[in-house]
């Protein structure tokens, strides 16, 4: 595995660091995830990776890829993708998905803002699912902001805090329980806001409410977006 800061570390899995499986890690909730998921996918989720990820383009660091549920949806575009995951079973199913992928992925263990990417070395940042659950939003948003090239996008998929009041404040109470339950995952975050304030022009955001079981009312507020690093 290519370590932190490689010297003449090339290509897209270039300076990936290694923390990550050892730390935070969440084998039941990997384990959930993987087994749920299809679920979701069938519900609505496949759909909206593929709005996500419609049209892009050249290299693409994707930040806690889980099992790889992006990978088929990557366009032809895509010259290759760098996919970080940390957990280990979920890297596992994630380096199958990779085999099977329309276009070259690579995956590799590394921890949110710890990852040493190359600065401005690539033309876009896939996050999905995943702000809600790094410890430091903002630190992993300014990693992103450093790895991607000027003019460079960032694509987002994330559920987030509610936009109305009182439901909000259900996700707050939600929050003592949630991250406990989801694998560290915050119903409550203001991600679109985080990643403005990370330096990022948002250039196109769709707010909407998906909720494929009763279970996930609170991570029932979700986005999809675009944001470009000047
Ligand atoms: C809900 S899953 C989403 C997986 C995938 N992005 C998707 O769209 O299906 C959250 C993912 O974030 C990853 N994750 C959690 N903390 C992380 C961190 N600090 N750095 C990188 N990935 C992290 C988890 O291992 C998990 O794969």
């Amino acid at each position: 595995m290519t370590r932190v800061g490689a010297p003449g570390a090339r290509g897209s899995d270039a300076g990936v660091g290694a923390r990550g499986s050892a730390i935070g890690a969440h084998p039941v909730f990997a384990r959930c995830y993987h087994l749920l998921s299809p679920l979701a996918e069938r519900g609505g989720t496949a759909e909206h990776r593929q709005e996500l990820l419609e049209g892009l383009q050249g290299e693409v660091v994707e930040l806690g890829a889980g099992n790889g549920l992006n990978f088929a949806h990557y366009p032809a575009g895509v010259n290759g993708v760098l996919a970080i995951e940390p957990d280990p079973f979920l890297r596992s199913k994630a380096e199958l998905a990779a085999a099977r992928a329309p276009v070259r992925v690579t995956v590799r263990d590394g921890w949110a803002g710890q990852l040493s990417l190359p600065a401005a070395r690539f033309d876009a940042a896939v996050a999905s699912l995943v702000l809600c659950s790094v410890p430091n939003a903002a630190a992993a948003l300014a990693e992103l902001f450093w790895a991607l090239r000027p003019g460079g996008e960032l694509r987002f998929y994330e559920h987030v805090r509610a936009r109305d009041p009182v439901a909000a404040r259900r996700q707050d109470w939600a929050d003592l329980i949630w991250p406990h339950l989801g694998g560290g995952c915050h119903p409550n975050r203001e991600t679109v806001d985080a990643i403005a304030a990370a330096g990022f022009a948002i250039e196109k955001v769709r707010h909407f409410r998906f909720q494929p079981s009763r279970m996930t009312a609170p991570v029932a507020p979700h986005v999809i977006g675009r944001a470009r690093r000047a």
